[in-house]
Formats: C-alpha cells, sequence, structure tokens
C-alpha cells in the first residue's frame, strides 16, 4: 500500500495566524506531541524571519528525534543561510525553498519575467542543495500559474537538486477536479514524477482545504501539508487531523499507509487550542465538542441501538473518551430513559409517559436538560418534598 508523509507546519504556516505566537518552549512541546502523533516532517519555522524563529528552530532541530525537521527560505541567499546555520549541523535538517511562479505573483510582488523565476530557482535549489541533501522546493501559487510554465519551474528545481516538490495552493482557490487535472497533467509532463515526493499544502479560503489535499493524495501526491486545527494565514490551512482521520475511516477508498497514531489525535489537537489560544469550534470535524454528541430524539434512538447508525468512527479512535447524547427538546423518550436509567433510576413503562411529559416542558424552554432537572423530575414524580 502506498505510504502518505504527513509535513506539519503548525510551528510555521500556523504561526502565521493572526494573534498566535508560541513561545520557545510552546514550540518544543508542541514538536514533541507532533512526533507522538507521528508526523514525518515537522516545519519548525522560517529562521530568517526573527531571532526568536531562528532560535526555535535550531532547538528543534538539536532537540527533535525521530522525525525530520525543515525551516523555510525565500529563493534568497540570506533566507538560505539562516535555515543552514540553523539546521545545517542537525542530525535530521532539511530545507523547504520556495518562489512564486503565478502571473499575479510575478507580476505584481516579484515584478520578475517568467525567465528571471527560472533562473532564480536553478540558482537556488542548487545552492540549497549545496548546503543539504534533502530540499523541497514549492512554486507559491502554484494553482493559478500556468500548467506548461508550472512544468517548467518544477523541472528546472528538480535538474538543480530539489527531491520534493510541494504544490501549494496558496490562496484556497482550486477545487478538487481541478487539482486532480493538475496532477494528472503533472504526471503526464513530468518525466521524473516518480523519482521526487510530490506533496500537497493547501489553505482553506473556500473551505475546501481537506478535499482537496485528499484529491491530490488520490492523483499522485505522497506528501500532505497542513496543520493541527487547521490553524494558518486567513482561513488557515488543511487541518491534518482531518486528513489523518479519513484516510483511516476510509481506507477501503483511499488504500493508503500513514504513520499516524490516530488515537493521540485530540490530544496534539488540544495542545494546539491551547497554545495557541485558539478554540476548537463545536462543530469542528473529529476534535469538537459536538463531534460525537447526538441531539436529536431520532439521531439517539438510532445511536442507542448501535452507534454505528450516526457515527462512522468511534470517538476512542481518535483519543476521545465517549459519544454523548445531550438531553434537550428534540430529544426522544428512549435517551431520556436511558440516562435516568444510568443516574440510577429504576422506570417502569407506566411512569414513562409522566416523566417525558415533564421532560418535554422543561425542554421547551432552555437548550439543555441538565442532570439536576432531572433529578427534580423524578423527585415530582415520586411525591418526594
Ligand atoms: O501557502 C504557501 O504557498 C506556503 C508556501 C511557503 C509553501 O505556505
Ligand atoms: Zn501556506
Amino acid at each position: 500500500m502506498k505510504q502518505i508523509q504527513f509535513f506539519d507546519t503548525t510551528l510555521r504556516d500556523g504561526e502565521q495566524t493572526i494573534g498566535v505566537n508560541f513561545s520557545i518552549e510552546d514550540k518544543i512541546r508542541i514538536a514533541k506531541q507532533l512526533v507522538n502523533w507521528g508526523v514525518d516532517v515537522i516545519e519548525a519555522g522560517f529562521p530568517v524571519a526573527s531571532k526568536n524563529d531562528f532560535k526555535s528552530v535550531r532547538k528543534i532541530g538539536q532537540e527533535i528525534t525521530g522525525c525530520k525537521v525543515t525551516g523555510l527560505a525565500r529563493c534568497v541567499k540570506k533566507d538560505i543561510d539562516a535555515v543552514s546555520a540553523a539546521l545545517g549541523d542537525t542530525p535530521n535538517g532539511q530545507i523547504h525553498v520556495f518562489i512564486a511562479t503565478s502571473p499575479i505573483h510575478r507580476e505584481a510582488k516579484l515584478h520578475m519575467t517568467k525567465d528571471e523565476v527560472i533562473e532564480t530557482i536553478e540558482n537556488c535549489v542548487s545552492y540549497a542543495h549545496q548546503k543539504f541533501e534533502h530540499v523541497e522546493f514549492s512554486p507559491e501559487d502554484a494553482t493559478r500559474t500556468e500548467w506548461n510554465f508550472l512544468v517548467k519551474a518544477i523541472r528546472t528545481a528538480i535538474f538543480a537538486g530539489a527531491d520534493v516538490i510541494n504544490i501549494p495552493d496558496t490562496t484556497g482557490y482550486t477545487n478538487p477536479e481541478e487539482i486532480s487535472e493538475l496532477f494528472d497533467y503533472l504526471k503526464d509532463n513530468i518525466p521524473e514524477f516518480d523519482e521526487v515526493v510530490f506533496s500537497i499544502h493547501c489553505h482553506n479560503d473556500l473551505g475546501m482545504a481537506t478535499a482537496n489535499a485528499l484529491a491530490a493524495i488520490q492523483h499522485g501526491a505522497t506528501r500532505v501539508e497542513g496543520t493541527i486545527n487547521g490553524i494558518g494565514e486567513r482561513a488557515g490551512n488543511t487541518a491534518l487531523e482531518e486528513i489523518a482521520t479519513t484516510l483511516m475511516v476510509r481506507k477501503d477508498f483511499y488504500q493508503v499507509e500513514t504513520n499516524i497514531c490516530l488515537t493521540k489525535t485530540f490530544e496534539i489537537a488540544k495542545m494546539v487550542s491551547q497554545k495557541s489560544k485558539m478554540q476548537i469550534p463545536n462543530n469542528k470535524p473529529i476534535t469538537g465538542t459536538n463531534a460525537f454528541s447526538h441531539e436529536s430524539g431520532i439521531h439517539q434512538d438510532g445511536f442507542l441501538k448501535n452507534h454505528a447508525t450516526y457515527e462512522i468512527l468511534t470517538p476512542q479512535s481518535v483519543g476521545v473518551a465517549h459519544s454523548s447524547i445531550p438531553l434537550g427538546k428534540l430529544s426522544g423518550s428512549h435517551a431520556v430513559i436511558v440516562k435516568l436509567e444510568e443516574m440510577g433510576y429504576k422506570i417502569d413503562k407506566e411512569t414513562t409517559k409522566d416523566i417525558f411529559i415533564k421532560f418535554k416542558a422543561i425542554a421547551d424552554n432552555q437548550p439543555i436538560v441538565s442532570d439536576d432537572d432531572l433529578v427534580q423530575i423524578m423527585n415530582e414524580i415520586q411525591g418526594v418534598a
């Protein structure tokens, strides 16, 4: 079975989230937890960006074992030198260099012609390769780049020594059909496609980062990049916990393996949420508090008969303790009686109807019926003062 590498950029692209600034200690803790979770590569930061970024990349490179550690560099000598100073002498150090290739970036940002971009790629990738055995190259804004020029840029990087080619959907512009076609085109037009690792790096501006990354995996990517909880620039990056869980739940479809230890997913998500001071939204797939909660009577009844009616994975498989069936106005009598029995009450058929009438009267006026509310209902039913 094909192996998919996980490249985590929580500490680099994730830290580009407005308001997020991890301390060096937090970065080390997160990096250690990422290794426990099973990622293959950690992008530890952008060493040229600040003194602290340099220090944390260097410390992670020195302390973290069990996965590769990379640092980001623009196609600029001083950036490459900074990554080299941070990671060049570490056992697992690598480099990730990028330059934009799309017309809007070439013209408005870089003020470069196509030929100048190609020349820069050649020079910077070969310079990076003098310093590192493994070089990842990203044509930034790849999905808005002319496809024939993208091929030229990628082949230039491969000939200059890159062994990983990352395809960034920098602005979250693409969709799964287009990313599939793009990967098919790259496969058909890059004779060296199978000699290097093709990686996918998506942003979530239109809410398609997970779907786009999965489409790329189906069409030849063997590395996926993203962040924990999907944090990152603007609407964020691909949430790696969603990819890991999908590849496990739908192994029948994707037919790939990963090194991720799925039962540690909730632990890493909670840690990143706490250190980034960003709450996990209640309805976030996999790790949100509602992800394994069942609200309506029909769902609760089905779930109580067989959990698989409404759960496609167990909460325990991603490290969540248990499912929940909060009681509210849409709940049915089955869930109410099961809850009361769990609380130690013995309920006979005759009183079920009366209990449920009282339950509905309370539930209609508040979002959730608490255990205390249930005790009060039972006191009234049993005539306890
Ligand atoms: O989104 C992007 O294009 C990036 C690159 C630096 C890979 O983060
Ligand atoms: Zn990015």
